[in-house]
């Protein structure tokens, strides 16, 4: 079965709470298990980014279901296409965020992040640094 990934940027509607994070990371965990998704989900006071890996219809239909999720809006779309391999062995290490404030949720910090894995192609593995960055420098 052919992989595909799909990377996108939103905006969170609510302050997000550290019990509210960990809910939501409960959620992404079991769904995703389920569909055989994989990736990694960003957070941080202004944004989300997240890629999610994965069989393209099981990539395309959880998009769906998170255009529709009142939790985030302006959803921005920067990545949409066939990989050789997935990045992430799994979702439950790749929760990261992006605000050292809401360490005590038992998320790491920005320092761990690390997004020069061996199977992300180089060019991904910009694209994210760089929004990293940006978002960062907000
Ligand atoms: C920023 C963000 C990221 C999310 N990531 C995922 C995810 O990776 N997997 C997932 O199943 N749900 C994720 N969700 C939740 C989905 O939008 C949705 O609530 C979930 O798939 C359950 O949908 P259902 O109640 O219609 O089954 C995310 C929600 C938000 C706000």
């Amino acid at each position: 079965m052919p992989l595909h990934h799909l990377i996108y940027l939103s905006t969170p509607t609510i302050a997000f709470t550290p019990p509210q994070l960990r809910e939501l990371l409960r959620e992404c965990r079991a769904n995703n298990a389920k569909h055989e998704l994989t990736g990694v989900l960003f957070y941080g006071k202004q944004h989300f980014m997240q890629l999610i890996e994965g069989e393209e219809q099981e990539v395309h239909a959880l998009y769906n279901h998170l255009q529709h999720d009142t939790r985030h809006d302006n959803l921005i779309k920067i990545a949409d296409k066939p990989i050789q391999a997935r990045a992430f062995a799994d979702w439950s290490m790749a929760f990261q965020c992006l605000d050292a404030g809401t360490a005590e949720a038992g998320i790491q910090d920005l320092e761990s992040v690390v997004l020069s894995l061996p199977a992300l192609a180089a060019a991904d593995a910009l694209l994210l640094e760089t929004v990293r960055q940006r978002l960062l420098a907000e």
